[in-house]
């Protein structure tokens, strides 16, 4: 597919078909997300990847679970904002059920080139934290990675959604992820995931984007 056609067909796609997606082409998915760009070419981003109804039962309890302990905690407080957040969180774990494969995605920060040396001449800790974490280099390769994997996807003929809706359960995940591969490199942290399929026969909707005039300017 031409390059420009496959980032006009890509679009979230939120309910899929019952059928999985062979190894070899979340392979491939993964290595678009590999030869992604990176600051530094620092390729902070790790990919685990859930192909089981087992385990993407088990992503969705852990993430349930923490909705429960937040809920439970707001719930003194305005009952009807904590059953809102229950059910936006049932809602989304049903969403993913209907995924056949998950990918979850780590990333790890990235202090971008100067951060070193404005410390060192004295910068203050707001000046610091606004250059590491307003531009925010090290989640800039993590969208890189994304992106990829989504166009990647859409080449290969499936649908695919990226999702930080389940961002407050982080933590959580990412124990479940040490637990059940071991993974113990330091600083990882959870930022996203990304849902695959192939898309159910149904209508699929894409919001309206801004006009390119309201977002661009060509500085003269
Ligand atoms: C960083 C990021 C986070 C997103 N998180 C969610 C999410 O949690 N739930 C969801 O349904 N869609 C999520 N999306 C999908 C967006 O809603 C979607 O990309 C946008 O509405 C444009 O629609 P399109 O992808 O179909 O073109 C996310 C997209 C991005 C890039």
């Amino acid at each position: 597919m031409e390059y420009f056609d496959l980032i006009s067909k890509r679009q979230s796609i939120r309910k899929y078909k019952e059928e999985g997606i062979p190894r070899k082409d979340i392979e491939k998915i993964l290595d678009a997300a590999r030869i992604a760009p990176s600051g530094k070419n620092l390729q902070n981003w790790r990919f685990f990847v859930l192909d089981t109804k087992e385990n993407i039962n088990l992503l969705c309890q852990v993430i349930a679970d923490k909705n429960e302990e937040i809920s439970a905690k707001l719930e003194k407080d305005d009952e009807e904002a904590a059953n809102r957040f229950r059910k936006f969180c049932k809602n989304f774990t049903l969403f993913i059920k209907n995924a056949p494969v998950v990918i979850l995605t780590l990333g790890k920060d990235y202090l971008p080139s100067g951060y070193h040396e404005m410390k060192k001449s004295g910068a203050s800790e707001e000046e610091l934290n606004y250059l590491a974490y307003k531009p925010n280099p090290g989640m800039q390769n993590i969208g890189a990675a994304m992106e990829h994997m989504t166009l990647a996807a859409t080449d290969l003929g499936y649908g695919s959604c990226w999702l930080t809706s389940a961002n407050y359960a982080g933590e959580e995940i990412v124990n479940l992820i040490k637990e059940k591969t071991g993974f113990d490199e330091e600083g990882f942290f959870f930022t996203c995931l990304m849902s695959f399929g192939v898309p159910a026969d149904v209508e699929h909707k894409s919001p309206k984007r801004k006009e390119l005039e309201d977002i661009c300017y060509f500085v003269d």
